[in-house]
């Protein structure tokens, strides 16, 4: 709900349980006054006549009681006063960056617009949120900024994302455009980011803020496996399930920033959006820019809170089409079964085991395609190599046994040694008088230019046209050097990597609509594009090239905090480390698959295939439905981990437990999460029976349960 208070000039926007509140000061400025737990609405005028000016600090000579330098700044702009992180800085026609917004109007409704070319939250009946548009305007340059926020009514979460239009006479040039701001007055926080590197993704990180700038960012043309465009404030001493905690994540798969600043009155503020380094975009009069979109969670039940509400968000708000609610198919994928080494009847061989194993899905992986036998070559002829392949063949006789088929794509690239290379050498991305750097043999693909989208998305077509294929894996091998398009006159060149991410959402979107009953899965050499914005286009994302389960474990934690199992690609491979069990429960976590050769697993490990693919269905439900819990996380503890399911109605659980490393004479007592205290449940395993409440406060006794170095068990509980 967003309501306007007239006479404090506040607008106040409530979730359930969150309140955010702005306030409008004389001479039109727009101050961030409140984010956090819920506040009543009578008492605003407290905050809104709040001190806001040091005498030392710039300010409008008509104004004098907001000093910029020190206010919480709404959108703060650049060069005048607020000597702290912009969000904004606009370089108008006279040479200079001083860009100053003031307040003109608002309005509120129900409902969500949508961003034009950008993945962005929905909603599917417009009582679900309220919206708040907030007119800003610098009256020198005439560019007038939106500020658009919508705040939901069944999570905490709030979407801002700002509209910027020239209403003026002269062409400017956006060198900062950013998606959000909040300013805080305390830096007792901790600042929580998921870093990481191909087959080590999303690892969490948590240090206390210090004075100055700290934070994340990507310059590689990719959301990146660096760093994750997501991040946490989390109060001192906040837990998994106690505290206050701010989470930001930007739907935005390019070059972003999130960034804390605490300054000299240990004030934080935190801004998310496109990285200003290497961004310049130009508005010519009468032209628009949107900013992707940033989503904003506050918790006061710990980082457990936060990550719950980001999944139901996610799951009902941002995941959509055909597969947002329908079963995902449990998968067979051929990379590290055969690599490059395969041919029409070693995939049927496959076929033919995961049918009998109850597999729902073969996914032929790379090298279907030109020539490419190997990774040198190939990338951009998207027709089928018949030296290597009969598709026909192998799409009927596949489908003849019931299984579903996907296959691999890497549109966004382009291999030197290519039939497309060489009719268009101009067509990857690169900058006059720099030979392009080479990264596992590829160039990227200039996916800004429309005349290559049409080109690669016609190639895709005669594909999928011409063969029934239900799921595509797109993949993005390399990060972006020589950031430079040949149809982009120099003074555009900072509009490169931006115009890059579109021309991607472009084809993805394209995609999924023309071939709405087919499932999309992104990649990105593992999960280094596991972001928001592809999301949108792909329910599910391979989350990392690493299948090791107990490495798994770190990442699967890591990318819970904000991203839904739903969103997890997990298989299980033929990795040593542990046996068949522990690697199926690891994987049952996300959208569950095998990585693997079927023809080489002995019969005991095929027993145990069946089994899990029994468990899969038995508790898809339960985990794509329910709420996860992190019962103890491999960052506070080295020796175990678990995780919990638990259904909305609070009726069945599922705990998942993994011994990384054996610790003698242990006696462990697991405290769930979530439970109704007043139900009874009972322990499908060993048929105890004890109350939500002792399961939660005393603890289920694990001692007995996964003795060795890699073992695994899962406990299912039900309640009447
Ligand atoms: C990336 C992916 C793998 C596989 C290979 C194929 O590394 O993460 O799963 O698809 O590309 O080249």
């Amino acid at each position: 709900m967003i309501t306007y208070n007239e006479q404090n000039r506040t607008i106040k926007l409530d979730t359930p349980n969150t309140s955010y509140v702005l306030g409008i000061r004389e001479g039109g400025f727009l101050l961030n006054l409140y984010y956090g737990r819920r506040l009543p609405d009578d008492d605003l005028w407290v905050l809104a006549q709040r001190h806001q000016s040091a005498s030392f600090s710039p300010s409008d000579p008509e104004y004098t009681d907001v000093s910029t330098d020190v206010a919480p700044m709404e959108y703060p702009t650049n060069g005048r006063g607020d000597f702290r992180v912009s969000a904004l800085s606009v370089r108008n026609a006279d040479g200079n960056s001083v860009t100053d917004l003031r307040y003109v109007s608002h309005r509120i409704f129900a409902g969500k617009p949508d961003l034009p070319g950008l993945p962005h939250l929905y909603v599917t009946d417009d009582a679900q949120c309220e919206t708040l548009e907030v007119t800003m305007r610098d009256a020198y340059t005439n560019v007038e900024t939106v500020l658009v926020y919508t705040a939901f009514a069944d999570c905490d979460a709030i979407a801002k994302h700002v509209r910027l239009t020239n209403k003026g006479e002269n062409t400017v040039k956006l060198e900062c455009a950013l998606s959000s701001c909040i300013d805080l007055p305390s830096m007792e926080y901790d600042l929580l980011t998921l870093w990481g590197r191909h087959a080590k993704e999303r690892q969490l990180e948590r240090r206390p803020l210090g004075h100055g700038l700290q934070g994340i960012r990507s310059k590689r043309g990719s959301s990146s496996h660096s760093h994750n465009p997501f991040a946490a404030l989390a109060e001192k001493g906040a837990t998994e399930t106690t505290g206050s905690v701010y989470g930001f994540n930007l739907i935005y798969s390019g070059n972003y920033v999130i960034t804390a600043e605490v300054d000299h009155n240990a004030t934080t503020r935190i801004v998310t959006g496109i990285n200003p380094e290497d961004f310049g975009w130009l508005l010519a009069p009468g032209e628009s820019f949107v900013t992707p979109e940033a989503v904003h969670v506050f918790s006061s039940e710990g980082l457990g809170g936060m990550s719950r509400t980001f999944h139901r968000l996610y799951d009902g708000h941002l995941i959509r089409g055909r597969w947002q609610n329908e079963k995902r198919p449990l998968l067979i994928n051929s990379w590290e079964a055969a690599y490059f080494d395969f041919d029409t009847d070693k995939l049927i061989s496959f076929a033919e085991r995961a049918k009998e194993l109850g597999i729902d899905m073969l996914v032929m992986d790379d090298g279907w395609f030109g020539k490419r036998n190997d990774d040198t070559n190939s990338l951009g002829d998207w027709f089928v190599n018949e030296k290597k392949l009969d598709l026909g063949r192998l799409v009927d006789s596949v489908h003849a046994m019931g299984l579903k088929f996907g296959i691999w794509y890497e549109p966004e690239m382009i291999s030197p040694d290519s039939e497309l290379y060489r009719a268009h050498p101009d067509w990857c991305v690169h900058v006059a008088g720099r030979t392009p750097s080479i990264a596992r043999q590829q160039y990227v693909l200039d996916v800004s230019r429309q005349d290559v989208r049409e080109n690669v998305f016609a190639q895709i077509q005669s594909v999928l046209g011409k063969y029934p294929i239900d799921y595509v894996k797109w993949d993005f091998n390399r990060n972006i050097s020589e950031a430079g398009s040949a149809l982009l006159p120099p003074e555009r060149s900072g509009e490169f990597f931006h115009r890059f991410v579109l021309g991607t959402y472009e084809l993805q979107g394209r995609l999924v609509s023309e071939y709405p009953d087919l499932l999309l899965e992104n990649c990105s050499g593992g999960g280094g594009r596991f972001d928001p914005g592809m999301l949108y286009y792909s329910p599910q994302i391979w989350t990392s090239d690493n299948t090791d389960p107990i490495e798994r474990l770190n990442i699967q934690f890591g990318t819970s905090l904000c991203y839904p199992a739903s969103a997890m690609g997990a298989h299980v491979s033929a990795c040593n480390r542990t046996g068949y069990r522990t690697k199926g429960d690891v994987a049952l976590w996300g959208t569950f698959g095998y990585e693997l050769d079927p023809n080489k697993l002995s019969e005991k490990d095929r027993g145990i295939v069946k089994e899990q693919v029994r468990e899969y269905h038995k508790y898809y439900d339960l985990i794509h439905g329910g709420d996860l819990y992190r019962l103890v996380c491999p960052w506070d503890n080295a020796f175990h981990c678990a995780w919990s399911f638990v259904s909305r109605d609070k009726r069945e659980v599922l705990v998942t437990f993994v011994r990384m490393r054996k610790e003698e004479n242990t006696i462990l007592h697991l405290k769930l999460q979530g439970l109704d205290p007043d139900k009874v449940y009972t322990v499908e395993q060993t048929g105890e029976r004890c109350s939500g409440a002792l399961l939660m406060y005393a603890g289920l006794e694990l001692s007995g349960c996964a003795r060795n170095d890699g073992d695994s068990c899962k406990l299912h509980l039900t309640a009447e």
